[in-house]
Parts: structure tokens; C-alpha cells; sequence
């Protein structure tokens, strides 16, 4: 995790209205904890997302970075496991220590779709590669491109499904455990 990662990120969120109250609760920058690398099969599609703006920052500080799973193979089967992974920079677990804000991206490889899922945490997604779709509560899945905002009142149903291109998308979390799985409502 590098100070350039964490300041693109910062930058990306900086013209996000919905992220306002988020980044009030932006953690001082003290001492870093100590975080294990870990990769995942997913990051191989970060090799496939160009070198520009964010996405070649990410990539070049992937590999110092934790990349984890919330779920199981019971929750929504290995295929799914194979697609996903998610890597924190701010909270109760990354490098950047916070217990009043999670902060960290999100990778789906493609055609994968992930299904409705929910949680206190308030939450604003933003993509910076790739062009999933999107879907809140019953709405229609929509396609939402790089750099729109995507939030998430607290315990609003969402899924995604992604195409032929994998996402990137940034998260900020805010309230509730910072360190919950969702519950899962769709499969
Ligand atoms: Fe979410």
C-alpha cells in the first residue's frame, strides 16, 4: 500500500458528493499497521486493465496489497470465488487504521454476477474500470460507467453482473460493523 495509492483514491472520491460525510471520518495518518500480502485468483484480470490515472496505480501496489473473500464457496458457489476478492486500504483491518470508515476496491472478473446482498454499512462505490450493471432494491440492473457514483443507503438490496470486461470499483463504508459480511438475499 503506497501514500500514491491511498492519495488517488482520496482524489477519486474528492468530487463525490454522497462521499462528503465518509471522508469527514478520512483517519489522521498515523502509524501503518503491518498488513500480509495475499493474492487471489481474480487479480489476474488486473494484468488486462491498462497502466492509466488509478487503475495502473492499483497495479502497481496490487501485489503489496491483502486481497480477501467475505464469503464461502457455500455462499454463492466456486466459480464466483474465483472472480472475486476485495482488498481494504482503511479500517479495522488495512494498513491505514479506522474504525470509523472502511476504504478499499472491489475486483469482479467477467460474466461474473454478484448476487443481492445487504448491510448497515452506508456505502458509495465508485467504478474505475469497467462497466457493470448495477441494481438497487427491485430496480433494473443499469450499466453505471467509470467514475459515477454508486450509493448505498443502509441495508438496500444491490447486485451486480459484469460482462465481458472485469470492474474495478472503489468502496467507502460508513457505519454498522466495518468488518460484516452481507447478508446474502439473492443467489
Ligand atoms: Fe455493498
Amino acid at each position: 500500500m503506497t501514500a500514491e495509492l491511498l492519495a488517488a483514491v482520496r482524489a477519486a472520491f474528492d468530487a463525490v458528493g454522497a462521499a462528503r460525510p465518509f471522508l469527514a471520518e478520512w483517519p489522521e495518518m498515523g502509524p501503518l499497521r503491518d498488513v500480509q500480502p495475499a493474492s487471489l485468483p481474480v487479480c489476474q484480470w488486473l494484468s488486462t486493465m491498462g497502466t492509466a490515472g488509478i487503475v495502473g496505480i492499483l497495479r502497481a501496489a496490487a501485489p503489496s496489497l491483502r486481497w480477501q473473500q467475505t464469503y464461502g464457496v457455500g455462499d454463492f458457489g466456486a466459480d464466483f470465488l474465483q472472480g472475486y476478492g476485495w482488498a481494504e486500504f482503511i479500517g479495522l483491518r488495512g494498513p491505514y487504521p479506522s474504525t470509523q470508515i472502511a476504504c478499499g476496491v472491489l475486483l469482479l472478473g467477467p460474466h461474473i454476477t454478484y448476487p443481492a446482498h445487504a448491510h448497515a454499512a452506508e456505502e458509495v462505490y465508485v467504478p474505475i474500470f469497467g462497466q457493470a450493471e448495477w441494481q438497487q432494491g427491485d430496480g433494473p440492473f443499469a450499466p453505471v460507467p467509470v467514475g459515477q457514483p454508486i450509493h448505498h443507503a443502509p441495508w438496500v438490496p444491490h447486485a451486480m453482473r459484469v460482462g465481458a470486461e472485469p470492474l474495478a470499483a472503489l468502496y467507502l463504508w460508513r457505519g454498522g460493523d466495518l468488518a460484516a459480511k452481507s447478508v446474502i438475499l439473492g443467489a
